[in-house]
Order: structure tokens, then C-alpha cells, then sequence
């Protein structure tokens, strides 16, 4: 083991984090005041979350991504839509958002059936970006192999030349929604007894449950 792992494991550290002792009824208003919280407080990349998806191997796969927009009830993150993620997302639309917010001792996890964002709101997001992000979205072939960078920037270059202006969003890029059917919220609380509320969906509200840390 190494010896930066060493003294983490052995660092027994205490968590004081505020407690859950009454959380609301909505889990929506809960996150959004947990969000802005860590936006305040200067947590790094507060809208960084782990994303997992399993397609049809039935062997989980995880990576980071950006949560952009709240809306309706979703939560809404772009890619490849060609992605690895992506492929999954197809084959089985079950998914897991998880954010750590580290300074807060705070972590949220939400599970649930992830579509494809409207036509439209894509369009309005990709035109959002700057036109080096935009370029980008056409050069990789997200998830595939690449023999080498090279390869990489002389698409960058070419693309360049094809859209000498307004670059249009390709079609395998866009916005995905996920819709929650349940949020736990997890609050590092002192001698390891950490809160943990869980929202279940129940027919057209929310169903509140502690659990065991
Ligand atoms: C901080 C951070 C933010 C990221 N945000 C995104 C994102 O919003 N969309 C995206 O497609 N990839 C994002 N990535 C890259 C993904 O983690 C991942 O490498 C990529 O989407 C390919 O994943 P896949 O092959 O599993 O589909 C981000 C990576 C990091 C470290």
C-alpha cells in the first residue's frame, strides 16, 4: 500500500456536518438547496457527477460529467450520444447520478429512466457553447479508439475549414434527462451516525425513509 494511502486509512476522521433532522417533502428543493450550497461554499466542480450506466454486458460503467440544467423534475447532462454511456443508455435507460460535495460531507445519489432531450433544447445548449467546444463535439468519435492525437487535431483542423461560422450541432451529440424515481441524501454526522434520507416516488409524491448509515 502506498504511503499516502497508508495515512488516509488511518486518518479516523469525524464528520460535523448539519443534520437531516427535518428534511422536506420535496427532493427536488432539497438538492437545489444542497447545490447551492456547494456553489457557495466553493466546493471544486459542484455540478460534477458520477454518472453509471449498464448496458446489456450487465457490467456497470462510470465517469464524470457535468450536470447543466434543472428542469422539470430532470436532470439533464450532454454527450455523445455514439458514447459508451450512450450505447448503454440505449440498451437499458436506468441509470445513477452521484454528487460529493467533500467540504459539506455531503453526497446525493439519484436513480432513474434517462431520454433523450428534446431536438430543440439540444440546438439551444450547442449554440450556447463556444465555437472550440463546438468543433470538439464534431472532431471525437467519443469512446472510440483514436491511433493518436494527431489524428485528433487534423479533424479539429478540417472541421475548421467546413464551418468557417456558425457550426450546427451534429446529431449524435445532445442532452440527456433523467428523471428521478429515487434521491438519498447523505450528511456526514459525527461517530460514523450519518444521515441518510431517502425519496421513493410513490404515485404522484414522494415517499420519505431514514436508513441506517
Ligand atoms: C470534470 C469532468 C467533467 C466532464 N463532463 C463531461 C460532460 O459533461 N459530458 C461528457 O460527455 N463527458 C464529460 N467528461 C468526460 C467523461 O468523464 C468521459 O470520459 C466521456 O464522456 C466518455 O465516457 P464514456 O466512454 O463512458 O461514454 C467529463 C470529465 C470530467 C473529469
Amino acid at each position: 500500500m502506498s504511503e499516502e494511502l497508508k495515512k488516509l486509512r488511518d486518518d479516523h476522521k469525524d464528520f460535523l456536518g448539519d443534520n437531516l433532522e427535518n428534511p422536506p417533502l420535496c427532493p427536488l428543493s432539497l438538492f437545489s438547496d444542497w447545490f447551492d450550497a456547494a456553489v457557495r461554499g466553493q466546493e471544486l466542480e459542484s455540478n460534477a457527477l458520477c454518472l453509471s450506466t449498464v448496458g446489456k454486458s450487465g457490467i456497470p460503467s462510470s465517469r464524470i460529467v457535468y450536470l447543466k440544467e434543472m428542469k422539470e423534475e430532470t436532470f439533464i447532462f450532454y454527450t455523445n450520444y455514439n458514447s459508451k454511456k450512450g450505447e448503454e443508455l440505449d440498451q437499458n435507460p436506468n441509470a445513477t447520478m452521484l454528487f460529493f460535495w467533500p467540504k459539506l460531507q455531503r453526497q446525493v445519489r439519484i436513480t432513474g429512466l434517462v431520454s433523450k432531450i428534446s431536438e430543440q433544447d439540444s440546438d439551444a445548449y450547442f449554440s450556447s457553447r463556444p465555437r472550440e467546444s463546438q468543433l470538439g463535439a464534431w472532431a471525437s468519435h467519443q469512446s472510440e479508439i483514436l491511433h493518436s492525437r494527431a489524428e485528433l487535431l487534423s479533424r479539429l483542423t478540417d472541421l475548421a475549414v467546413q464551418f468557417p461560422s456558425d457550426v450546427p450541432r451534429p446529431a449524435h451529440w445532445g442532452g440527456y434527462a433523467l428523471l428521478p424515481s429515487e434521491m438519498e441524501f447523505w450528511q456526514g454526522q459525527p461517530s460514523r451516525l450519518h444521515d441518510r434520507v431517502v425519496y421513493e416516488r410513490f404515485a404522484n409524491s414522494w415517499r420519505t425513509i431514514r436508513k441506517n448509515p
